[in-house]
């Protein structure tokens, strides 16, 4: 596989942003406080309930609990539990409610289970356990796996010959960590469509879900591929043998991770999401010089990729906010570089048998690297003969393996579950891949190309500009903070920033918010206008400014409460509640960075008056696993 990185390769850090949290430690010292320092740095993927489990004096000890970690915490300041051998989880309800029952570790008296995925033949499995007598305790997937474990061991078998039997009986996706009550020197896991990765210690190793939850303990990081059994040991001393599927040994290399620790504190902002909404100038400003070349403004994308065939077509595919960088793509792609540009919804994509060939070069936007239908998608592109391309955060993130060629946003780690810098790099990646293949194809001659390229250069200051002054945004927060509906409109790019700002409302403030093209209101969605409904309009002063303008005024006259973020000083209406959030003057290009990081602004000091949670909102996950 032609694994091509345009970007400097990093060996960054895993942050296979998943719903569920995993972290197991086989150790010569004792264990549980750092299973639970492990679960802490795991809390951002969302979850709502945690536990671990402990092997000690040929015994399993558990403790779990519902809600947020501080309530396992309290449980184990009352009831503590030893061991130098343990597994921890942060529970994202798949099947079962978020109960204690249904929290993570599972187990028998012989065998504990931490999994993250889905078991999608569990029903099937758990009837025949049943209907063999053993009684369930959880209403989950995950414990068909302990009890099959837990049979083959009463067979007799080894747990090493009872995991991969009972593995090869599972179907769907699961990442691992398995205890075992008579082997306290004796921790396994296993990976198939859910990342598991492997640390290497001082006298000690470990499994997480990603690198950065064991970052405090150790650099040196293996990542397990699709379907590995990693078996570790303590005997004389701390070893580990990797299976692949067939059960054979392999060899998996072992990364020195340059891992930025202290990514798990909030820097002094009150939440992570404003912290990386002020982070923006800085990520923007690394993602945008590693592609241009400052001194000759020239792009330094240069994918292994024949731009040049008039019948090509670009197919974008991504999920939420990535999809909305995917739609504000669309209009790059096709009026800057004159190529015909499809974008859709991957859990749409991987299922309505789309029409693909080999004039068609798939482009797949992801945050994580991990979404699943945005992965599916991805392999249904790559076996039809589609050349396949990722936008992703994450290095060593699914996606960046699966596919042929990937450019990485330099976003960093990002912790809330509302992306924020993640969509700003995305569209400062595709404004240059737009223009990188315009200039290839002169569809743009090279002096626009340049100017072009200094427009984006100057992006970092435009939005580090936005951010000098939020007191308005804050103002408007406390007025929005008691609104049930809430209308957005953009006309051209402005539109799919407003699609991203209605969804930035709706994730963090549970206030229900709609985006429509400005055109479009008129055509139904005008029945939503009323006085209790007030209207956000993504309005710069660009070519769509006038015709935005109307339609606004179409809504100001039924009453609405107006609200126009733009650059036009002079701009103003007369309707019944009016404000006006004045934003730096800039090019089309760069009015996207500008309006993004302000409808972020706006979400968030909402949010932040009504009270919600703002780095983990209710119901959802950092990324989405399931389908
Ligand atoms: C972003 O604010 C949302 N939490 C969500 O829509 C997210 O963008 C979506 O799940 C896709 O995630 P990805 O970019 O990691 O693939």
């Amino acid at each position: 596989m032609d694994f091509y990185s345009t970007t400097k390769e990093t060996a960054g850090i895993e942050l296979g942003v998943y719903m569920c949290g995993i972290i197991a430690i086989l150790s010569s010292k004792p264990v549980t406080g750092r299973l639970v320092e492990g679960l802490s740095r795991l809390e951002y993927r969302g979850y709502d309930s945690a536990g671990v489990a402990t092997v000690h004096e040929n015994t399993i000890f558990r403790k779990r609990a519902e809600g947020k970690l501080q309530s396992l915490k309290n449980l184990l300041q009352e009831e503590p539990i030893s061991g130098k051998l343990g597994i921890g989880h942060t529970r994202w309800a798949t099947h079962g409610s978020a109960t204690k029952r249904n929290a993570h570790p599972h187990k028998t008296d012989r065998v504990a289970v931490v999994h993250n995925g889905i078991i999608e033949n569990y029903q099937l499995l758990k009837n025949e356990l049943v209907n063999s007598g053993v009684q369930f305790q959880s209403d989950t997937d995950t414990e068909v796996v302990v009890h099959l474990i837990d049979q083959a061991l009463q067979s007799g078998k080894t747990p090493e010959i009872a995991v991969t039997e009972t593995l090869k009986k599972l179907e769907g996706a699961f990442a691992l960590a398995i205890i075992f009550k008579e082997n306290s020197n004796l921790l396994i896991g296993a990976r198939k469509g859910s990342p598991l990765v492997l640390g290497i210690g001082e006298n000690e190793l470990f499994l997480g879900s990603d690198a950065w939850a064991l970052a405090p303990w150790t650099q040196k990081i293996c990542y397990l591929e699709e379907g590995d059994i990693v078996i570790m040991k303590h005997d004389i001393a701390f070893d580990y043998v990797i299976l692949n599927e067939d059960g054979q040994p392999v060899t998996r290399s072992v990364r020195q991770l340059e891992q930025e620790v202290n990514v798990a504190s909030k820097g002094g902002y009150s939440h992570f999401m404003l912290k990386e909404i002020f982070e923006q100038p800085k990520t923007l400003a690394n993602t945008i010089s590693s592609l241009i070349d400052e001194k000759n403004l020239k792009s330094l994308i240069n994918l292994p990729i024949d731009f040049s065939n008039e019948r090509l077509t670009l197919r974008l595919v991504a999920c939420g906010t990535s999809y909305y960088a995917s739609l504000t793509a669309k209009y790059w792609f096709e009026k800057y570089a004159r190529i015909l540009c499809e974008v859709d919804l991957a859990s749409e994509f991987r299922y309505r048998d789309p029409v693909l060939g080999r004039n068609d070069i798939c482009i797949f936007i992801s945050q994580s690297g991990e979404t699943s239908d945005t992965l599916a998608a991805l392999n249904l592109a790559k076996s039809r003969g589609c050349e396949t391309l990722a936008i992703v955060n994450v290095p060593e993130s699914s996606m960046i393996r699966a596919a042929d060629h990937h450019i990485l946003t330099l976003a960093g780690p990002e912790i809330g579950v509302a992306s924020t810098k993640a969509f700003s790099a995305q569209l400062a990646v595709l404004c240059l891949l737009a223009l990188d293949i315009a200039s290839k194809r002169k569809t743009i001659d090279d002096a626009t190309m340049k100017e072009f390229l200094h427009e984006l250069l100057e992006v970092p200051n435009l939005v580090a500009k936005v951010l000098q002054d939020v007191s308005v945004f804050d103002q408007l927060g406390l007025r929005l903070s008691c609104s049930r509906d809430v209308l957005f409109i953009g006309r051209g790019t402005n539109y799919p920033i407003a699609l991203e700002g209605a969804l930035k409302l709706k994730e963090l403030t549970y206030i229900h918010a709609e985006a429509y093209a400005a055109g479009e209101l008129k055509h139904g969605p005008i029945a939503l206008v009323d006085k209790l409904t007030p209207l956000i309009a993504i309005a710069p002063k660009d070519s769509w400014f006038e015709k935005t303008a109307s339609n606004i005024q179409e809504v100001a006259s039924r009453g609405a409460p107006i609200i126009v973020l733009t650059d036009d000083a002079n701009f103003n209406m007369s309707s019944s509640e009016f404000h006006k959030i004045l934003l730096p003057t800039s090019s089309p290009f760069s009015a996207c960075f500008i309006y993004t990081v302000a409808v972020q602004c706006v979400a968030y000091y909402t949010a932040l008056h009504k009270g919600t949670d703002v780095d983990q909102p209710r119901n959802l996950a950092k990324s989405v696993t399931v389908e």
